[in-house]
Parts: structure tokens; sequence; C-alpha cells
């Protein structure tokens, strides 16, 4: 069975890749590489033994993006990772991301129509929820208004999605899959994050502090109501979030029409401040982090953790790798390309 991953060299997607290829299934990754590198294709064939077909071009294309979809009829499902992610740079340029992630998502959709194509996954976030009222947070929060363009581009894809399924326009069934903060690498380190420039999240800032990139790590505010004072987030392992795509997409193609997308929150339930982590970090390396509390960072919330019984009961996963698994092999993967460099 063949499946198009979206963004299939960036961070999420290539470990998406390499979950669904030592499945049995045949991938073909489509990326414009602006924020990812061609050799991640070999890596991946590296870990799986299979070189995935690749084809590069921009998907907000809509000429290019057609003729894709009609040479490649055959694809039965999509996952569609291809987005801008960083919160910043959308409040500093907010049409690159309403241009770049809602263009896309409707060429796709377009493509899957004239093709009969029905099977879709979406990456969301858990942006979407803003600071919810109650924690766990489930999938039934209330979608509060978005704290970013970015997060504004997740919530109106969500509602494209949902409007398209509606209109019984097209057969559409889609699964949109709302993350909480992936972290860590591939346990081989041939794969991970590669973050162009200066990091904007924790981890890699963490790891790049650490070998020597960065001179100090900032943590951003230490009076938030929790018990030491820094925020709290859901970090998940980025293996953990790729096994999940490959159950929802075995779910699409078993239960073939779903009337509603379906909505799955990703992540482990637990939440751990931001000290929690560099400490977990400096105690399976054996590193010293240079850190040090300055104020907060705009737009930040408290804290969110993922209620994630849903996707247990539904799609039959659960995330398994606990908070030192998630540094270390963020640690390995930082060594890695350290080195190469
Ligand atoms: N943090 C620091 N120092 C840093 C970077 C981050 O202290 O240099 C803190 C942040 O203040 C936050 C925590 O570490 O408390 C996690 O920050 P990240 O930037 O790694 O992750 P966020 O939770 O801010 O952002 C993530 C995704 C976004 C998404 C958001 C939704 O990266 O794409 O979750 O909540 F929009």
């Amino acid at each position: 069975m063949k499946i198009l991953v979206t963004g299939g060299t960036g961070y999420i997607g290539s470990h998406t890749v390499v979950e669904l290829q030592q499945k049995g299934y045949e991938v073909i990754i489509v990326d414009n590489l602006s924020n990812s590198n061609i050799n991640v294709l070999s890596n991946i064939e590296k870990i799986t033994g299979i070189h995935p077909e690749f084809e590069e071009f921009d998907l907000i294309d809509p000429k290019r993006t057609s003729e894709f979809f009609k040479k490649h009829y055959d694809i039965k499902a999509i996952i569609h990772f291809a987005a801008y992610k960083a919160v910043g740079e959308s409040v500093e340029n907010p049409l690159m991301y309403y241009g770049n992630n809602l263009y896309s998502l409707v060429n796709i959709l377009k493509g899957m129509k004239e093709n009969e194509i029905e099977n879709f996954v979406f990456s969301s976030s858990c942006t979407v929820y803003g600071q919810p009222d109650e924690l766990p947070v489930s999938e039934k929060a209330p979608i509060k208004k978005a704290m970013s363009p970015y997060g504004n581009t997740k919530q109106i894809s969500e509602e494209i999605i949902t409007d398209t399924i509606h209109s019984k326009s097209q057969k559409l069934n889609a699964i949109l899959l709302r993350y909480f903060n992936p972290i860590g690498a591939h346990e081989t380190a041939l794969i991970g994050e590669l973050p162009l420039g200066v990091p904007n999240n924790l981890m890699p800032f963490i790891t790049q502090t650490a070998i020597g990139i960065r001179e100090q790590l900032k943590v951003f505010g230490d009076d938030y109501q929790t018990p030491d004072g820094t925020a709290i987030r859901d970090y998940i392992h980025v293996v953990d979030l790729a096994k999940a795509h490959v159950v929802a997409v075995e779910r699409l193609v078993a239960e073939k029409c779903l009337k509603k997308p379906e909505i799955f929150n990703l992540g482990t339930g637990n939440g751990y401040s931001v000290l929690e982590v560099i400490n977990s970090f400096e105690k399976v390396t054996g590193e010293k982090l240079n850190y040090k509390i300055v104020g907060r960072r705009p737009g930040d919330i408290t804290k969110v953790w993922a209620n994630p019984e849903f996707a247990e009961k539904v799609l039959g996963w659960k995330a398994e790798k606990g908070l030192d698994e998630m540094t270390f092999s963020a640690w390995k993967w930082e060594k890695a390309i350290t080195k190469i460099k």
C-alpha cells in the first residue's frame, strides 16, 4: 500500500517514514526541503534498507500538485506534515504562514478529490487548546483563540478538513492528530531534529548548549504557578509519535468511512517542568548544563499535558518511552550531527 508523506524529510515526518517502511508500507515523500536536508533520505535507507521515493516541489503550487496526484493516483493514504512551525516567525510574518500552511492543504485536498484518494492524517497541535481550563486536556476541551498565526493555521486547517467532510463534495476520511511536545531522536542517531539557526524549542537548545554551540540556555520564567515555578509541558518521544501515525493510517484504511474527523491527543499524560527536563538531561548524560533563569517568554502558557485515554481506547496506541529516554536520545543525536559538521 502506497502512502504519501508530505514533509517526510522533516523531523516528525522522517521518523514516521521509518515506522511505515518497517511495517511494510511503500512510502513516497514530497518535500520542498525548506527546513530539511536531502541526506535524510539516505539515512532513512540506512535504518530500513529502503530508499523512499521522493519528489521535491512546493505543495503551494496548484499545477505541480495536481500533476503529482495524476501521476500517483494509486496513493491510498496521505499523512500531511509539510508546514511552517515556528511560533515567533509566524507573528513576524503571518502571510507567509497563512499562505504556505493553508494553500498547500487546499491543493492536497483538491488532488485527493480529483483522484478519489480518501484517507488523510493531519498533523495538528495541542496549541489549539491554548491554556486549557482543565488538566489533563481531553479532545473535548474547547478550542481557544489561537495565540499566534501559526496556531491559527492549525485551527483553520482543522476547520477546512471538517468542512470538506461535511460538504460531502468528496469522500474524505480524516484523523487529526494533536501533538503535545515531541522531542528526542531515533535510537540509531541517524535521524532527528535539525533546527535551522537558533532553535526556538527547549530540547535542541539544551543539547546545543551542552555541546558548546550555544553559550547558555535561558529558562523562561520561574514564577509560574507550578511546583518549581517553571512551565510544564507533555514531552513525547518522536518515535512514539511516529508510531501513532501508522496506527491512524491503518484505522482509516480499515474503517472506510468516518462521518466526521476523528481527533486524538498525542501525549504521554505526564507533565514535566523545564527544570525537570534539565535534570533528566544532566542525569542521563553526565553533562552539566549552563543555564540561567530569565523572564517569561511572551505567549507561553503555564502548563499543559494530555489526557491520552481516547487514543489508547480507539487506536490502541500509547506512548511507551519516558523522559530519560527522550533526553538521552536527543543527546546521542546532537553528538552524531556535531561529528558530521
Ligand atoms: N523554554 C525555555 N528556554 C528555551 C526554550 C524553551 O525555557 O530556550 C521553555 C518554554 O518557555 C516552555 C518550554 O520550555 O515552557 C517548552 O518550550 P518549547 O518552545 O520547546 O515548546 P512550546 O510548548 O512553547 O511549543 C510547542 C511547539 C509549538 C506549539 C506549542 C503548543 O513547539 O509548535 O508547543 O503549545 F505551538
